[in-house]
């Protein structure tokens, strides 16, 4: 049987907006995400036996129900059993280059690409907003990280509306390697302290949206301006995130003086990214982030945005 080899990669938040709580429990949110050219990479292949199997390349990642990787494999098996008894057990194997718990979908991208995966090699003929659904029911990212491209996402983040893809730009990404984030602390958190502000759903939130949908960051991506784009970055979470992690909100200072076209923390954090125009602008700018900063901790990329999410490679 066939082996596939998937490419998975991350996105940053150009935009994030809460706007109130769900009756679920969940924030509902207007976000502006974009695909990224950091990425990680699995292989499924039919393993002879009844069981999924997941081999991470991190040792600090776990192997089991813990990973969202693995959690889609299983969910997958629940949904379509005929599939699994007529083709058996999978190995994954997930070559790890996206930074864990760092607000750039990580985790979320290898699930959307275990179900991509699993639909070729279980012949499932499953269309991309069927696939979408059954990620959304692991995690609210995933719907948008199987599509990728830009995306305006709604709801709990699993409402996916296409935006114009940013192309020929480029990140440069900054995180501290020891230091990551829970999602669900950084939500918390933001609830205590801002909940009095939330604005009640219906009216009041349909407002909103349509505010921030003729508001700069959609203009600047629709008229293709880069300038408008990063001048118009907003992330709530910075929020919460920044005053409990001082050193981040002495990273994003140091970034945001470099001449890059804006600077702003990714999702839940702590990764921060600065928007520039040239590849050879990241150069110079992570130069001057290292120089700055010279701990060994501080991790730094490169990356071009990128028009697309999952992608079979082989
Ligand atoms: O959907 P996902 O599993 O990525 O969400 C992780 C956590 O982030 C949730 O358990 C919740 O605490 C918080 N969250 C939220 N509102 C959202 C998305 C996430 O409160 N729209």
């Amino acid at each position: 049987m066939k082996t596939y080899t998937l490419l998975a990669p991350a996105k940053i938040n150009l935009f994030l907006e809460i706007l109130g709580l769900r009756s679920d429990g969940f924030h509902e949110l207007v976000m502006a995400l974009h695909s990224i050219g950091l990425a990680d990479r699995l292989t499924l292949r039919a393993n002879g036996t009844e069981n999924l199997r997941l081999f991470c390349s991190s040792a600090e990642l776990a192997e089991n129900e813990e990973n969202l990787a693995y959690r889609a494999a299983r969910l997958m098996r629940e949904q379509f059993p005929q599939a699994f008894a007529r083709y058996g057990g999978v190995d994954i194997e997930l070559e790890k280059n996206i930074p864990i718990a760092a607000g750039l979908a990580g985790g979320s991208t290898d699930a959307a690409a275990v179900l991509v995966g699993l639909n070729l090699l279980w012949e499932l003929g499953l269309t991309a907003p069927e696939l979408q659904s059954l990620g959304a029911q692991l995690g609210s990212d995933i719907p948008f990280c199987v599509a990728g491209g830009a995306a305006l996402a709604t709801g709990r983040g699993e409402q996916i509306d296409p935006l114009p893809t940013l192309d020929n730009l480029w990140l440069v990404l900054a995180k501290y390697q020891s230091l990551t984030v829970s999602t669900p602390w950084a939500y918390q958190t933001y609830r205590q302290q801002f909940e009095e502000n939330y604005l009640p759903s219906g009216a009041a939130q349909r407002g909103r949206t349509q505010e921030i949908h003729s508001g700069p960051l959609l203009q600047g991506l629709f008229q293709r301006s880069p300038v408008q784009v990063g001048q118009a970055l907003y992330n709530d979470l910075e929020k919460a995130v920044l005053p409990a992690y001082p050193q981040v909100a002495q990273l994003r200072e140091v970034m945001a003086a470099t001449g890059g076209l804006g600077t702003m923390m990714s999702g839940s954090g702590p990764t921060v990214f600065t928007l520039c125009e040239t590849e050879s602008q990241v150069q110079e700018i992570k130069t001057l982030i290292r120089r700055q900063i010279p701990d060994p901790d501080l991790g730094l990329w490169t990356a071009p945005l990128i028009s697309h999410g999952i992608r079979v490679l082989a």
